[in-house]
């Protein structure tokens, strides 16, 4: 297999398709609508809409343009573009990569589970579906074979390379998604308490912000909209030249954001109707449909069920694509290594890497119980996500944000719009962008970040 050649996306859509894909997922139909549940409701919808589009977008915008113009992964986009002493930026978002992929494609196993369990198994005869859960996940039988094939299954397709691939799947089955959310949705709106559920997640309480809310919302706009880490940059090199940035940031933001929007005026009806706490936590997706299932009695239920759990496993299967392909991107450029060996050593490796998280959920004691902070006890896979994704996220986009101001600089960056957008110069596009990357950016994102940090891990609380 030829190294030297890197894959590239056969159009703007096929492009789309696999950003959109590598954004929609987990983050979108399991954790936005725990997260929402947690901190605020409403008021976090609200602060996490305005952290997608005016503060994420734009980073976007110049992960794909670094990505594009450097031809190269995250470490070597960085290394071209920013000297040596930049690369190590890189470096880091692919180890958050590698770390997000290892417990992603646990969550993922549940919901590969999830389905079998629906669609064959016994599952919508349970009844107490929060014990359940509790038992699904601390099942190292199950969790280890499921999360297995998650991770086969993704090293199957990314050994197959970006182009076949990811556009094709996307394309279809992310209609597909939309379309079952949507019955499902108008299926939840005429139950007992639904509009309690609308009204919790549609009417802010801003007496709710606080600076976790601030933190939790901007952290879980950059993991839904993969933001943060490279994989953008990795797939901006495969993006052609002719092809518009901004606007295809843009598309891609709008679809990621929609989803999640839809997955929680599906989740919270559902809540609401069957007394299910909000906050949940991680389990919330996993507790509050199956009693929907049951409802539609043992056929429909099956069906429809288990085509919801396997039309998320696709979704996370797009979005696990992408995150395989980043650490590939990485050892395949840097060390000239062969595709296929290269993705299955690294897809082994990473599943190797998520035992500890998957274990974590009630199989082993000690990494349930793995360390406290902040108050609370927390099981090692949260640890994970609360370094890898929630802090190690919004600080990769603050470096992409100061590296593009103030080392590559915003007329190289402009000059990289331009392609595909010829007029870029001298719209509203561009001062947007360039305000929000040059000041806005990192000072908010730098300033959320480590009051948090200080919060959580030094007990500082600057408010
Ligand atoms: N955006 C994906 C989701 O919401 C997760 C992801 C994070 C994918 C970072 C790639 C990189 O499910």
């Amino acid at each position: 297999m030829s190294t030297s050649t890197r894959g590239s996306f056969s159009s703007r859509i096929g492009f789309i398709a696999a950003a959109a894909g590598s954004a929609v997922g987990l983050g979108n139909i399991w954790k936005f609508p725990y997260e929402v549940g947690n901190y605020g409701g409403a008021a976090f919808l609200i602060i996490y809409v305005l952290c997608a589009f005016i503060i994420c977008m734009p980073i976007m915008v110049a992960e794909i343009a670094m990505g594009r113009n450097a031809q190269l992964n995250p470490f070597g986009t960085y290394k071209k573009l920013g000297g040596k002493g930049w690369a190590w930026a890189g470096f880091f978002g692919i180890l958050a990569g590698v770390m997000i992929l290892s417990f992603y494609n646990v969550v993922a196993g549940w919901a590969f589970g999830y389905f079998l369990q629906i669609s064959f198994g016994d599952l919508l005869a349970q009844g107490d579906y929060g014990a359940y859960f509790g038992r699904y996940v601390a099942n190292v039988g199950d969790n280890m074979v499921f999360s297995l094939a998650f991770m086969v299954l993704t090293a199957l397709i990314v050994v197959g390379g970006v182009q076949k691939g990811i556009e094709r799947w996307t394309k279809i089955l992310m209609p597909a998604l939309i379309s079952i959310i949507l019955v499902l949705i108008i299926y939840g709106l005429t139950l007992d308490n639904a509009f309690k559920g609308i009204e919790f997640y549609l009417v802010p309480d801003f007496g709710k912000i606080n600076m976790e809310v601030l933190y939790k919302a901007l952290s879980q706009a950059f993991f839904s909209l993969s933001l943060g880490m490279g994989a953008l940059i990795t797939y901006g090199s495969y993006f052609s030249k002719k092809d518009n940035i901004v606007s295809s940031a843009a598309l891609v933001t709008t679809a990621d954001l929609s989803i999640a929007f839809l997955a929680g005026m599906l989740i919270f009806p559902l809540v609401f109707f069957q007394g299910i706490a909000p906050t949940e936590g991680p389990g919330l997706v996993f507790v509050a449909l199956p009693g929907i299932f049951e409802a539609m009695g043992p056929i429909l239920g099956r069906v429809v069920g288990g085509g919801f759990f396997l039309l998320l496993c696709f979704a996370a299967l797009t979005s696990t694509i992408s995150l395989l392909e980043v650490p590939v991107a990485f050892v395949t450029d840097q060390f000239k290594t062969g595709r296929k060996k290269t993705v299955w050593l690294l897809a082994v490796l990473i599943f190797l890497i998520g035992l500890p998280s998957m274990l974590s959920q009630g199989a082993v004691s000690w990494l349930t119980e793995f360390v406290s902070y902040g108050g609370q006890t927390r099981d090692f896979m949260t640890v994970v996500i609360d370094i890898f994704s929630d802090i190690a996220l919004p600080l990769g986009g603050f470096l992409i944000s100061i590296f593009v101001a103030y080392k590559w600089k915003i007329a190289r960056f402009s000059d990289e719009l331009e392609h595909g957008h010829p007029k870029f110069r001298g719209t509203w596009e561009e001062k947007f962008v360039t305000i929000m990357l040059s000041t806005l950016s990192p000072l908010i994102v730098g300033f959320i970040v480590l009051a948090t940090i200080l919060e959580r891990f030094a007990g500082i609380s600057l408010f």
